[in-house]
């Protein structure tokens, strides 16, 4: 394609996040913006400088110029958006979760084959600098034989909007998931969990999940490595972390207990050294370097529409999109691929399942046969 990709995003509270990054990309024009409240999308429109303004995600898929949404609606819309944009012959990038249900993760995995159009789930993990540290021990081959990966989501979700409340904590588990399978590049075969604890009774009875904290393990398939993920959303007092351990046969990689310290590597069992995570806006070309360090939020506040945040989910935002973006251009798999994306989504979704059937042992079904 010798002009530059149409950009359309959907969903303008964690969505505007990407404007401004598209806007700068050399190969993206960014075309279209899409939400449903009219005064807002039209402040953000204006605010931003993109004219082409959808209060109907129907009609936006069906605007020719269109080649690719990303979408960020809420969570139980994420699924049947992308896959009626598929099936529209649009490009889709989708914030996580990809789906809540395996019907729905089968049907996004057939419209994407169908459709021949790139599919991505855009978690903001494996894209964060902490990610990319880890993988470039890994390809060094400084870690050694990778043994064993763990992770952990553990967040307070009171004031979040209504969808959260109740929601089962490994149905958002793939900020823990992604980074354990994505570091070995696999997918899960199956998956056992035990739900702990017991959330106040009014969130109870929205998604039928009583469990404070689910704590799942899963196999990697046709690897003989195995990880463990620990989620919980409402009534745990903990602080705020989403930690992703890597054992190596040669050195390990272990996250930091509380915000502000810094991660710690075990070389070779003995020597702890903590470390300093580097930032790789190098990777990115050049219009969009800065934002691994910028963020644009709230309007309202902010007349100039952004401002610096340390460490904005670790830096990963332009390395999405640019990701997305060269997939789509190079015709490659992203990283995630669509299997990958819903496989790592089903672990959570499945591990609810086991949680809810006493830690059952849960097969996860393989959709690359399709
Ligand atoms: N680290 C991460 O990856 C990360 C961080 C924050 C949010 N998220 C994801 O982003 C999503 C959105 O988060 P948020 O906090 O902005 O949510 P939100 O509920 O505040 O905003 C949702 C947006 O979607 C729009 N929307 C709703 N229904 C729509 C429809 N039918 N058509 C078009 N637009 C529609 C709304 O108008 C709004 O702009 C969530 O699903 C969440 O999972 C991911």
């Amino acid at each position: 394609m010798s002009r530059k990709l149409n950009m359309a995003i959907v969903g303008l509270g964690f969505g505007s996040e990407f404007i401004p990054i598209y806007q700068r990309h050399p190969l993206v024009n960014m075309y279209a913006v899409c939400q449903r409240n009219k005064e807002s999308l039209d402040k953000i429109g204006k605010a931003f400088g993109v004219e082409k303004r959808y209060i109907s995600f129907e009609d936006l898929i069906q605007d020719p110029q269109v080649d690719c949404v990303h979408i960020n609606s809420p969570i139980h819309l994420h699924a049947p958006q992308s896959i009626a944009a598929l099936r529209a012959g649009k490009h889709v990038a989708c914030t996580v979760p990809a789906c809540t249900t395996l019907e729905e993760a089968r049907e996004i995995v057939k419209a994407a084959k169908e459709s021949g159009k790139k599919y991505m789930m855009m978690e903001t993990v494996v894209w964060s600098r902490e990610y990319l540290y880890v993988r470039e021990l890994r390809d060094a081959g400084q870690l050694g034989r990778i043994q064993f990966v763990r992770g952990s989501h553990l967040q307070n979700m009171y004031g979040w909007p209504g969808y959260w409340e109740g929601l089962p904590p490994m149905h958002y588990a793939t900020h823990c998931v992604s980074p354990c399978l994505g570091i070995v590049s696999g997918e899960a075969e199956f998956v056992s969990c035990l739900g702990s604890g017991r959330i106040a009774e009014k969130l109870i009875a929205k998604y039928g999940s009583p469990f404070s904290f689910e704590t799942a393990h899963f196999k990697v398939r046709n690897q003989d490595v195995a990880g463990e993920v620990t989620r919980y959303l409402f009534d745990s007092a903990r602080q705020y972390i989403e930690s992703f351990d890597c054992y190596g046969s040669q050195t390990s990689f272990e996250w930091q207990l509380t915000e502000h310290d810094d991660p710690v590597l075990h070389v070779g069992g003995e020597k702890v050294e903590k470390v300093k995570i580097p930032d790789y806006a190098h990777l990115l070309p050049e219009g969009i370097r800065e934002f691994t360090t910028k963020c644009v939020y709230d309007l309202a506040e902010n007349a100039h529409l952004s401002f610096i945040q340390g460490s904005g989910h670790g830096g990963s935002h332009p390395h999405l999109a640019h990701e997305f973006v060269m997939s789509i251009l190079e015709d490659r798999p992203s990283f995630p691929d669509v299997h990958q994306s819903v496989n790592w989504t089903m672990v959570g979704i499945l591990a609810h399942e086991s949680a809810l059937r006493g830690g059952e042992k849960i097969y996860i079904p393989n959709f690359r046969g399709i």
